[in-house]
């Protein structure tokens, strides 16, 4: 990216095309049936970038991050993960590589706390084996506080870190997607997908969620994002992709998407601009 900081996006911020993308779409189908519900998508993540994707219901977003996440197989096309052709893998080989993810619908555990429900994410880079987890050996010990420790950080990142021992499911609806968040970030991934991460909240929580989506940012992990609340996506991406019927529609910077008359047309169903 050409800017740094923490803040939200104050014009064009662009992402630096590099010659190796984060995540990559050649051609990227899924049919169910006779629907064609990702219709030949190409597109780039550049590393560092907050880029989202757009588009009204049934577009088919959702689809494609289980597309991208290995959670459906796609029907032709390519995926790319920092190089690495990805779309015969399987969803847990994927996030091994560094990426992971948050769904539309909250998925929390109940009867854990916030700080286990993090604590649960950080398995996919324990060490600790099945006989020494039964033996309590110091070596699990050891790795069991680190998780704990690495765990509490990232809710204070997060700024719930004094919600770690309440129940998680207990929580207001914006702690428990910074609970997700934090959980996703439990993995240490390079791209976080963000599925709906303001579906649900107030003004004021969706004000907090775009803090919270740009700090993850400046940690150095790119963020691809499906967001439906506007001035949320115009405030923090960098760059949109916007799908209308499965078919990608426009890709451009937030300012441009707003005076793109197609978008507009298709995404409002009515002349008005998309306003921030
Ligand atoms: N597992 C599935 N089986 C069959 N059809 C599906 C499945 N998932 C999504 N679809 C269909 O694919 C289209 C895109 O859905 P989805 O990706 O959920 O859209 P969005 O997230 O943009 O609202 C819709 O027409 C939906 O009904
Ligand atoms: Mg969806």
């Amino acid at each position: 990216m050409t800017e740094e900081g923490s803040g939200m996006n104050d014009g064009d911020t662009k992402c630096v095309v590099t010659s190796a993308a984060m995540l990559e779409l050649k051609s990227v189908h899924k049919r169910f049936g006779g629907l064609h519900a990702v219709n030949d998508i190409s597109f780039r993540v550049e590393p560092g970038c907050i880029k989202a994707v757009i588009g009204p219901n049934g577009a088919g977003k959702t689809t494609l991050f289980n597309l991208i996440a290995g959670n459906l197989p796609v029907s032709t096309g390519t995926i790319h993960f920092q190089g690495q052709e990805i779309q015969e893998k399987k969803p847990y080989q994927i996030a091994h590589l560094g990426l992971a993810r948050t769904f539309q619908n909250i998925k929390l555990f109940h009867g854990m706390t916030a700080l286990e429900c993090v604590m649960v994410g950080r398995h996919v880079q324990s060490r600790a084996g099945f006989f020494s987890g039964m033996f309590a050996l110091p070596s699990t010990w050891k790795e069991e506080r680190a998780i704990r420790n690495r765990s509490m950080e990232l809710l204070e990142l997060m700024q719930i870190a004094d919600c770690a021992n309440l129940e998680a499911t207990s929580l207001a609806f914006g702690q428990q997607r910074a609970v997700e968040m934090a959980r996703a970030l439990a993995a240490e991934p390079k791209l976080l997908l963000l599925d709906e991460p303001a579906a649900g909240l107030n003004i004021y929580e969706t004000a907090e969620v775009a803090r919270l989506i740009c700090r993850i940012r400046d940690m150095g992990i790119t963020v691809l994002l499906v967001e439906h609340d506007m001035s949320l996506v115009m405030d923090i991406s960098d760059e949109i992709v916007v799908l209308s019927f499965g078919k990608k529609l426009a890709e451009d910077s937030p300012t441009n998407i707003q005076k793109n008359a197609e978008v507009i047309k298709i995404y409002l169903g009515e002349d008005d601009a998309i306003t921030a």
